[in-house]
């Protein structure tokens, strides 16, 4: 299978399946004397775990990323780091009905014609659960942006056509997936409670959407012309099962607008070339601006409902489906750090190759070096 590589210096492979053995993640290109630990993870495993409240599947994983290689005495050594997660909760058993059918709206057929052969149980490399492995390696990534004084931050900014605010209490012990506080908002979490009692009663899903802040990035980082700081993002984003759309910045709206509207002027502020509005998202040029980098990712409902639906088999007949199994009814609520970890992927890897830029910058690095 191609594709499961992304990244040019700061590198991550993941592989396994949804109900497999395991699933994880090789990170290459970390400098070394990072710290790192396992507990340094957890945190981010956390906010995609499932089984927490009523907004995500009840299949219950620990999700804990086993640290195999690449860290000594809780420090990075420069080598790949290989990152594990066990799975310990996969009842395969529940997937059975979906051995010889195509699940609307899934990967299911796509495979089987690509293929010839398809893992039925969760739906394998195509599973959300393939997105545990991308947290994992995107929680290093986060680990060497907080370093340099760069914080990305996701949350959940809607449910359907439902509006929340970030950091707001969205349901008993589930925070729109940002951690930052921000006070409750019971009117939201009413409405959106109403939303998951008709989602369960119906037997259907719903779309949702993740809004992504990232702040302290220096101006410059990207490559002008194929390695477009948002043609990385945009790829990163699209590669995360669900997502429908992007907006960077102002985004489609963008089309919308006049130039005088949509330009953002500069100013000097403490000696700083800084810009009035953020309508670019914090991206000109395929390079960051200096401004406050801002993206909203559309996820679509999620494809697995009890609804019966119709469908065929792999055999051509036609038949009426009704998928059981652990399925969230919305997405969102645990891609948001989905969302974060890409982000955070990009950043990393847009910082360690933007250091080749200035002969200065390489001139200074060498003459460290050799100088006596
Ligand atoms: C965090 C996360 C959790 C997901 N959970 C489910 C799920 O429980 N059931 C399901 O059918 N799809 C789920 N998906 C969506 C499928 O992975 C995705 O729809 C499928 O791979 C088809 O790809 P596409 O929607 O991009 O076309 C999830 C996606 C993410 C990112």
């Amino acid at each position: 299978m191609a594709g499961s590589g992304f990244g040019t210096i700061f590198r991550v492979t993941t592989f396994g399946e949804s109900h497999g053995a395991a699933l994880g993640a090789i990170v290459e290109g970390c400098p070394a004397g990072l710290p790192l630990s396992e507990a340094d993870i957890t945190p981010f495993m956390a906010r995609r775990r499932p089984g927490q409240n009523a907004l995500s599947t009840p299949r219950k994983e620990a999700d804990e990323a086993q640290i195999l290689s690449g860290v000594f005495e809780g420090k990075t050594t420069g080598t790949p780091i290989c990152l594990l997660i066990r799975n310990t909760n996969a009842r395969s058993a529940d997937y059975e009905h979906l051995r010889d059918v195509y699940r609307p709206g899934h990967a299911d057929f796509g495979f089987s014609e690509k293929y010839g052969i398809r893992d039925h149980r969760g739906g394998g490399r195509s599973s959300g659960r393939e997105t545990a492995a991308r947290v994992a390696a995107g929680a290093v990534a986060q680990i060497l942006l907080r370093k340099l004084g760069i914080r990305c931050e996701a949350w959940l900014s809607a449910i359907g056509d439902l509006p929340i605010a970030r950091g707001a209490e969205i349901s008993a012990g589930s925070p729109s997936a940002c951690p930052s506080a921000a006070p409750a908002m019971a009117d939201v979490s009413d409405s959106i409670n109403r939303l998951l009692q008709r989602l369960r009663e119906t037997g259907d899903s719903v779309g949702s959407t993740v809004t992504l802040s990232v702040t302290g990035l220096p101006a410059g980082l990207g490559e002008p012309v194929f390695d477009k700081l948002d043609a990385n993002l945009a790829k990163a984003m699209f590669s995360i099962g669900a997502v429908k759309g992007l907006d960077i910045g102002d985004g489609h709206r963008a089309a919308l607008s006049y130039g005088s509207e949509n330009n953002d002027a500069f100013r000097m502020e403490d000696g700083r070339v800084v810009k009035a509005s953020n309508h670019s998202g914090g991206i000109l040029g395929g390079l960051s601006d200096g401004g406050e980098l801002r993206l909203t990712v559309y996820f679509k409902p999620t494809p697995s409902i009890s609804r019966p639906q119709m469908t065929v088999t792999k055999d051509g007949a036609e038949t009426e489906l009704s998928i059981h199994g652990r399925h969230d009814p919305v997405i969102g609520p645990r891609a948001a750090v989905v969302v974060e970890a890409m982000a955070a992927l990009v950043l990393a890897d847009a910082l360690l190759v933007g250091m080749s830029s200035r002969l200065s910058d390489v001139e200074s690095f060498y003459r460290a070096r050799l100088t006596p």
